[in-house]
């Protein structure tokens, strides 16, 4: 026995040769419930992701709207267990739950309710599949791992909406955990470039669908507690949750920032550093065109400067510095969608400082300033 535990554990530490297969998200639909193929090449790599996150302790790397996930089964420990120690992630914070159907949640995870929590009904119809992950009871009995849940009485669960996501859960025939494929603390992978950055050696297999198109992680709700609770800001806006949801969801409230060290983790980031480059990002709020504030900073301290630039921001030209430029686009939508592949990039042209421009915290501009926020080591306010 002392022998099986010693070999499985030099298995588990040996690197192993990741591969990349390609797959089409044109070529993927869904016919009564049913992935088609529309081409044998995505056809082939798909059915082989799925036979490999199908074997207990594997996990596959898997493309959704939002960003990339670590899949592997949900029931089964081994590997909920692979997915933490893959991403080096700290287990006492939760994986969400991916499900391919309503049905497939109603069957396989809530097994004695049979139905998902009335009050996340219009939620669902509206943002499923979506970027919008709910949380349902964990049931007595449930067969979905402990690891997952990390000893919490909920279970986050949503349904992506990409193809490549959907079939590969629904070939596999399991609900897939996964939490973003990135080793904890980067950034979140909105390729498989980054995946392979990051988990290169860990993982034995990454489906590319190219970009993700959403950019940032899902909403998380929490609609069993009174009032609903936003526990993350994501892909769905907490304008949309408040719109759509029905009168319960109108009093909905924004979860605080961050938790002591002894709470539970009810949403990433509220106690573990998140989203961090190498570089030190200092973050800028309500500083106009950026020309004063950003001079000011530059004045204080040396070293190389990456300026991620959004709506407002200036030049570095027009602010007078030496600064390697990229822009993350104009909109909230356009700057939560290119956010984690710019914070990559910036840190790719090893720069010692990545300056960028915050936004509105209104609609998508949420989820961005709580991703910055989390990222940022400095925050240069101006409107104080
Ligand atoms: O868009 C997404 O949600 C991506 C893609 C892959 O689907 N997944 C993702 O997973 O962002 P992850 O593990 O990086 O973030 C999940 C977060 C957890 O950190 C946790 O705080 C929150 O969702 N969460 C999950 N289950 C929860 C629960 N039962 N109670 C409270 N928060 C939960
Ligand atoms: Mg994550």
């Amino acid at each position: 026995m002392a022998l099986i535990t010693n070999a499985r554990r030099l298995i588990s530490t040996m690197a192993l040769d990741t591969q990349i297969l390609r797959v089409s998200r044109a070529a993927v639909s869904f016919a009564e419930n049913t992935p088609v193929f529309a081409d044998t090449h995505t056809h082939e790599n798909m059915a082989h992701a799925a036979r490999c996150v199908q074997q207990p302790g594997s996990v596959v790397a898997f493309p959704t709207e939002t960003v990339y996930g670590l899949g592997g089964l949900a029931l089964d420990d081994e590997s909920v267990r692979a997915i933490y120690a893959a991403k080096n992630r700290p287990a006492d914070n939760p994986l969400i739950v991916h499900v391919a159907l309503t049905e497939q949640l109603e069957r396989r995870i809530l097994t004695l309710l049979h139905r998902i929590p009335k009050i996340y009904e219009r939620l669902v119809a509206r943002f499923w599949p979506g970027p919008l992950t709910i949380l349902v009871p964990v049931e007595e009995g449930s067969p979905v791992s402990k690891l997952v849940t990390a000893g919490q009485t909920t279970v986050g669960v949503r349904m992506p909406d990409d193809n490549v996501a959907r079939a590969l859960i629904a070939l596999s025939d399991t609900p897939l955990a996964a939490p973003s494929a990135n080793a904890s603390t980067r950034p979140s992978p909105t390729l498989a470039s980054h995946v392979m950055h990051d988990l290169q050696g860990r993982i034995p297999l990454i489906l590319d669908g190219g970009a993700c198109s959403v950019g940032v992680e899902s909403t998380v709700v929490d609609g069993l507690c009174d009032p609903p609770m936003l526990l993350r800001p994501g892909g769905v806006t907490a304008e949309d949750i408040r719109k759509y949801g029905g009168s319960a969801w109108a009093n909905l409230v924004l979860a605080k920032k961050t938790a002591g060290v002894l709470e539970p983790v009810r949403t990433p980031g509220m106690k573990y550093r998140h989203y961090s480059p190498t570089a030190r990002v200092v973050l800028f709020v309500g500083c106009g065109d950026g020309v004063a504030a950003v001079l000011d900073y530059v004045k204080n301290h040396t070293g190389k400067i990456a300026l991620l630039r959004g709506a407002e921001f200036a030049l570095a030209a027009e602010m007078g510095i030496s600064a390697e430029e990229r822009s993350m686009g104009h909109t909230a939508a356009e700057m939560a969608h290119s956010l984690f592949r710019e914070l990559r990039a910036a840190d790719e042209l090893g720069v010692d400082m990545i300056l960028v421009e915050g936004i509105a915290e209104t609609g998508e501009g949420l989820a961005v300033m709580n991703r910055l926020t989390k990222a940022a080591l400095e925050v240069i306010n101006g409107l104080k």
